[in-house]
Order: structure tokens, then sequence, then C-alpha cells
């Protein structure tokens, strides 16, 4: 059986973990809003018609922010189509996904919503078709208290107290040829630059992400990041970055490789920020929203001949991803990447939350399950929270096409140092056999195990289903142990693993 070492020491930390790490995103997309979060004829709705059963396992994974109302989707939105009087809400054409949008979820629908959901809301403004002052009526519809045309709206749609709405996005995937509105580094600089200006002046407590590139393999990337960072530095507080690994090749060790590419696409990012700070003389270290991350690909063949087929339905099931045991691996190393960069990556949505490339799946007027996704990020979002400490990894390496060597083990660790809780975080990219394990952690010397989760399958492409929705499920070890600092553990081949250690007597 081939070794893996770590140590792991109070020392090596990384920086703080932002809660909002563990955020999600719901887009007017497919089934997310309308027969996910929202079915008001479903057995569980609420007064709202919100389902109780989608809540429940939206708590049960602490997501912590929720960035709304997209994606592709917002670049056409007016908000003011999704305020007000519901039966008076206009029916509009959503050219992002080709689908009829009822307007009867909005602003304020959401808002309730992600209130009961226990979420911050992250909204996005229009800036492919909608401009300055759609932006600023937003922020003050939403965050200003009364006494202004925009308020007082607001609260004759009902919605007495204001928001309060800390995090927006200065539109979304400005660089990108399927954006509606699609501009240059340049005119979206520009734009989002006098925008900000804009919003912030109506309420200067937001704070604003700016659009980044689309993905990492954009021609333009990291151009755009140096252009629109030049135009717009004083005024945001975040850069955006997106990607989502796919498998297209069924090449299995390529595929677990893709959080290097997360982790090279966040250095970049990074460097283009603190190119633009060395530039501007500027004090302002700039922090990284991951605001659309996940793995997609299964659907999307089949999304295209469903459009093609029948375009403009009402929530039609589109990118209905069913993940299996090596998709929620990928999460988990994603993850891992998210928190080895927790000093500059503050907030991150898993993209999506329900239903779209999502960990939540459900059936309109039926059941719920949870995806095999879902397992890695609820174990992140319960247990690594504190402070980030980046372990030494010596691992067996395999290389790929795209990397010389692609470690077997993938690790991270989280001390929260008022509960003395310690998490290992650990995937084994191998595909032929177990990896020992052997951690040293006599900087901690006094922590024992509690307690090794494990997520792995005998098949790698098992799925959850409504019909079968455990197949993939985490179970415990008994043999992980620590002695004289010493953490040993057997991680099966191809798994997730969570080894929690607690110090003795706390
Ligand atoms: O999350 C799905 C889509 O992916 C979003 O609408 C868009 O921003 C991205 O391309």
């Amino acid at each position: 059986m081939e070794t893996a070492r770590i140590v792991v020491d109070k020392d090596f930390r990384v920086g703080e973990v932002d809660p909002r790490l563990y955020g999600a995103f719901v887009e007017h997309l497919g089934r997310a809003v309308y027969g996910g979060i929202y079915e008001p004829g479903h057995a569980t709705a609420d007064d709202l018609g919100f389902r109780r059963d989608v809540l429940d396992l939206v708590r049960e994974l602490r997501v912590s922010l929720v960035r709304y109302p997209g994606g592709n989707f917002v670049s056409g939105y007016d908000w003011r189509d999704g305020v007000g009087e519901v039966e008076r809400r206009p029916r509009r054409l959503d050219p992002a996904w080709m689908s009829t949008e009822t307007n009867e979820v909005g602003t304020n629908e959401f808002a309730a919503w992600a209130k009961r959901a226990g979420a911050e809301v992250n909204l996005a403004v229009n800036l492919g078709t909608g401009g300055i002052d759609a932006a600023r009526h937003l922020v003050e519809y939403c965050n200003h208290p009364t006494g202004s045309y925009w308020s007082d709206l607001r609260r004759a749609h009902g919605v007495a107290d204001p928001h309060g709405i800390r995090v927006w996005c200065l539109g979304n995937e400005m660089d990108a040829l399927w954006q509606l509105g699609h501009k240059t580094a340049d005119e979206y600089g520009r734009l989002a630059c006098q925008t900000a200006i804009a919003m912030k002046w109506v309420d200067p407590s937001i704070e604003l992400v700016v659009c980044g590139s689309s993905h990492a393999v954009m021609p333009t990337f990291p151009d755009w990041e140096v252009t629109v960072l030049d135009h717009t530095y004083d005024y945001v507080d975040y850069v955006s970055l997106h990607t989502y690994a796919r498998n297209l090749e069924d090449d299995l060790g390529s595929f677990l490789a893709q959080s290097l590419a997360m982790d090279d696409q966040i250095r970049t990012v990074v460097a283009a920020c603190d190119l633009v700070r060395a530039k501007k003389r500027h004090k302002k270290v700039l922090s990284l929203s991951f605001d659309e991350w996940n793995v997609w690909y299964h659907s999307r063949e089949r999304d295209r001949a469903l459009l093609r087929e029948r375009p403009w339905q009402v929530a039609p099931p589109l990118t209905e991803e069913v993940y299996t045991l090596e998709d929620a691996l990928v999460v988990g190393c994603m993850l891992i990447s998210l928190l080895k960069h927790a000093n500059r990556v503050k907030i991150a949505c898993i993209a999506q939350l329900v239903n779209a490339i999502a960990p939540i799946s459900t059936v309109t007027g039926g059941g719920i399950w949870r995806q095999a996704t879902f397992f890695p990020f609820l174990h992140a979002s319960a247990f690594g929270r504190g402070v980030v400490l980046q372990p030494r990894i010596t691992s067996p390496c395999y290389a790929t096409k795209e990397f010389d060597a692609v470690p077997l083990l993938e690790a991270v660790a989280t001390l929260d140092e008022e509960r003395e809780h310690l998490t290992v975080f650990a995937v084994n990219r191998g595909q032929d056999g177990a990896l020992a394990l052997d951690g040293d952690l006599r900087g901690l010397p006094s922590y024992a195990v509690v307690e090794h989760i494990v997520l792995e399958h005998a098949d790698p492409k098992a799925t959850n289903t409504c019909e079968r929705p455990a197949r993939v499920a985490p179970h415990r070890r008994g043999d992980a142990g620590m002695r004289d600092g010493r953490l040993t553990a057997l991680l099966p081949k191809l798994s997730w693993n969570v080894i929690r250690l607690a110090r003795s007597g706390a």
C-alpha cells in the first residue's frame, strides 16, 4: 500500500475561514426556483409557497449566502418585473435559457426565502441590458429605509423593513459572448465603475463584486481582470471567479486533477489584483468571490436537445446533473482548494443549490434527495470552520496530459481554536488502492480522533436518485488513531475523508 505523509501545525496558518465560503447560487434557471425552492401546491409548501423539504436540506448544508437571480439570466432581467402584485407581473421570454419567466418569484420573495433558509442574500444587478439607474434604484428599493420613491414602493409592496443586502454583483460574466449585452473589458470596466459609484452613493455600506473572467480558459483571461480592475479598483471589494469541472473524455485521472487548475486560477487572479494594487499604489488588498464553482457536464447535450425541441417552457428541467461519486470527489477537492486560499477567497458559491447543477434535487410535486455532491459540501460547511492550516504534503503522484504531477492525496486542515476542534479533509485520488495516511501532528499533541467519515463506493459512477436516495452516502471508519502526535488513517481508494479530532478532555 502506498503512503502519503502530512505535517499539520498551528503555525501553518493560511487565514480565517469566512463563513461566506459556504455560499450557494439560485438562478432563474430550469427548476431551481419553480419546482425547486418555490412550489405553492406542494405538500410541504409553507405559507409563502416555499418547499419546506428544500428549506430543511438547505439549512442542513448551513448555506451562509445565496447569490440571486443569475447568472446569465440577470443580464436580461428587469427587477421591476418581479415586484408588486403577483397577478400583474409580466411573463417574459428569458433569452439566456430560452425559457418563459413568469416573475412569480422576485426580489422580495427571494429575500423572504433566504431569511427562512438562514442565509444572506447576494444580489446581482443587470449590467448586460441594464445600467446605472436600474442598479441604484434596486439598492434604494432594497436597502433604503423609507422616505424616497423606491423605498416607499417597497413598503407599498408590503415590505416595511429594508432587506439590508450587503453583497452585490456588478453583472455576470460580461466577458462572454453568450452573455446578453457582452462587453469589452474597457466598456465593462467603465460601466462597472460608474455603477459602483452610484450604488455606493445610495448605500455606502454595501460591498461590490466586479466580474472577472467566465473561466480561466477564456482567451482574455487574465488581461480582462487587469483592465477591469484598472477601471474599478477604488470602488469594488471583490473580483469574481467561475469554473465548472468536466469529464468529457471519461478520463478520471484528469478529472480528479481539476482542482489543481482551480488553484492556478485563484493564484492568477490574486496576481492580477496585486498587480493593479501595485500600479495604483493602493493600500486596499482585494478579496476574491468564487461565486460559481461546481462540476457540470452530464446534462449539456440533453439540454441542447430539449431547448431545440421545446423552447420557451416555464421552468424546463435544464442542467439537471445526476452526480456520481467521482463528481463528489472533485467537489471535495474543489472545497479543499477554496479552503487553501481562504486568506484571499472570502466568498464562494456552489453553483447551484436546487435542481440546476445542484447538490439538492426534487421532483416537482414529489420527493427530494441529496446528490452525492451534497456530502463534501455538508462536511466542509459543518466542520471546516475557524482557521485554515495548510499541511505539508508528501504524496505519491501520477501524471495527466495537463499536469505532470498530480498528488494522490489532496488535503487541508481547519482548526476551530475556540472549541479546540481540528479537522483534516482528505481525498484519495488513487484508483488502484487505499492510501495510508501518516500524519505528523506533534504541534497538536493533545488532540485525539473523534471520528473518521468516509464517502466511497464500489462503483465510482454510483449516483443517488429519488428512488435510491442513499446509494452514495457517508459512513464511519473505526481505524484512524492518534498516538504521541502521530495520526494514522486508511484512505480507501477514490474516497472523500473527514478526520475529526478534538483536544482530549475538551
Ligand atoms: O450557473 C449556470 C450558468 O453558468 C450561469 O448562469 C452563468 O453565469 C454560467 O455560465
